[in-house]
């Protein structure tokens, strides 16, 4: 019983026998009995007697009950005792990541995920689409984004071409699936920064009309879009416009992370639009275009979801939520601006991003954080928890599954549970055989790396993050000077 993922808020097993009866299918029968009195996507069950019963206010929390039934049928082998379990999420947002920019999964594997995520009782797939390596989302009156936007000559992990996309069937097939689960989905357009996938489409969503490869490797690129002409914010409303009849869930994720403002400084567009605006900063005039987009999800009954370094009027709009990544933001002003009532979900890099070595973020840093400060007084403005699967170096599912698990399955009880309990680790690996049937290959249980392994582990992210943040950024600043110097030697042709 102590073996569940999430742990249920409460249980007792009295120690007297109870084997579950089945259906024709094959499944645990029970009654269901509605209850209005249990909270939100919670539910209770009662095994004694010989009668099983499950008591639930809403559909979500009968989901959440089925599942704990299928996980204890597993893991008993179907005479789990006599039993009672009271269990609600602690969070409403308990989300999980996949960038399928960096490569691109199939729909199959995107599925898989959403098995593995409704296993676990996460109810949020946040899907990043697009982003400087591939866009990778079907847009009708943009073609060009998928058949020239969707593909790479290379990639640094694979010496040979990279893409694919997803047409707006698939997707409404994987909302669809999602849905069945209890599961919404947030699909992510990053906006002004991670771009050039777009730009290299259509070079015109640039400053310089400059044709740009849809990027072959890592880091932070220099192709923004520019936000000094009209035609891009048109470009992006064009865009969540035809997304509207695929994603029909309520949070639109506008990106918004590591612009590279420098590449403004060096368009009269953008140095015209931040004139006009009376703007003293570039994060201002990005404040402004953003705020457009803000308004025009609201007027679509969409609310925005933002990475935390582009808030629009930073301190005053409060309906936009951050997506909190450590960005540029240290914990104190995170701490003041939840206070003052600003709504976040929680998805700090450390340790909650599963892409980084374990020798960084293990499964027991994941344990050891709290997702809500001891400072946080305006406790609910914490809707909850997100795990993001980077995948700049994850090329496969297989590879993905060696970084999820157990991280994820760890994440999915500080995401259920609040924070999760410390014997989560030695939980997890009873998961394995579950996910195992789902089709993942979780590999060796793998918690922490230690001696050597932890050292080189460590080495190669400490390289990593030295190309990152150092390197990568001059390369690719004398790069942008470069061209725009190139481009305002020619007045003519300079913006089309
Ligand atoms: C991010 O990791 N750039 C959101
Ligand atoms: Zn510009």
């Amino acid at each position: 019983m102590s073996s569940l993922i999430p742990v249920p808020q409460k249980s007792e097993f009295n120690g007297n026998a109870f084997v579950f009866s089945r259906d024709g299918s094959g499944a645990v029968k029970y009654d269901y009995v509605k209850d209005e009195t249990i909270p939100v996507e919670g539910y209770e069950i009662k095994a004694a007697d010989g009668h099983l019963v499950l008591k639930s206010s809403d559909e979500a929390g009968r989901f959440y009950g089925e599942v704990t039934l299928g996980a204890l049928d597993a893991l008993t082998g179907g005479a789990p005792g006599e039993f009672y379990i009271s269990d609600a999420p602690a969070f409403g947002y308990r989300g999980y990541m996949l960038d399928v920019s960096r490569y691109f999964f199939d729909v199959e594997t995107v599925l898989k995920h959403i098995d593995y995520m409704a296993l676990l009782k996460l109810n949020t797939l946040h899907l990043h689409l697009t982003d400087d390596q591939g866009w990778r989302v079907e847009i009708k009156k943009y073609p060009r984004l998928t058949s020239v936007g969707a593909y790479r000559r290379r990639t640094l992990m694979r010496f040979r071409e990279h893409g694919g996309y997803y047409t707006q069937e698939d997707l409404k097939k994987i909302v669809a699936y999602a849905h069945s689960r209890h599961i919404s989905v947030v699909p992510e357009i990053d906006f002004p920064g991670h771009f050039s996938a777009a730009i290299a489409a259509y070079p015109e969503l640039g400053c310089y009309g400059e044709h740009v490869k849809v990027a072959e490797t890592f880091g932070i690129k220099y192709d923004v879009a520019c936000i000094g002409k009209e035609s891009t914010v048109a470009f992006m409303k064009d865009v969540l416009e035809e997304l509207f009849t695929v994603f029909t869930d309520e949070y639109y994720h506008l990106g918004g992370d590591e612009v590279m403002c420098d590449r403004w400084n060096i368009c009269p567009e953008c140095r015209k639009q931040k004139e006009k605006l009376g703007c003293e900063s570039w994060s201002e005039v990005q404040a402004y275009v953003l705020k457009e987009l803000v308004s025009f999800l609201a007027e679509h009954g969409k609310k925005a979801v933002i990475w935390n370094e582009s808030a629009p009027s930073p301190g005053s709009d409060k309906s936009v939520i951050w997506q909190y990544w450590q960005g540029g933001l240290d914990e104190n002003k995170l701490t003041k601006e939840v206070n003052a009532g600003r709504r976040v979900i929680m998805s700090p890099s450390v340790p909650y991003y599963l892409d980084l070595p374990y020798s960084v973020n293990s499964a027991f840093a994941i344990i050891n954080y709290k997702p809500v400060g001891d400072n946080i007084t305006e406790k609910g403005n914490v809707l909850g928890v997100e795990f993001p699967l980077w995948t700049e170096l994850v090329p496969t599912a297989k590879q993905a599954d060696k970084k999820l698990f157990p991280r994820l399955i760890v994440g999915a009880e500080a995401a259920w549970r609040g924070a999760p309990e410390k014997d989560a680790v030695s939980r997890a690996e009873k998961y394995y055989p579950l996910l195992k049937r789902l089709g993942a290959k979780p590999g060796k249980p793998l918690c922490v790396k230690r001696g050597l392994s932890f050292i080189a582990d460590r080495l190669w992210w400490e390289r990593r993050r030295l190309y990152w943040g150092v390197l990568g950024n001059l390369v690719g600043d004398l790069k942008a000077r470069h061209a725009a110097k190139r481009r305002l030697r020619q007045p003519d042709s300079h913006i089309m």
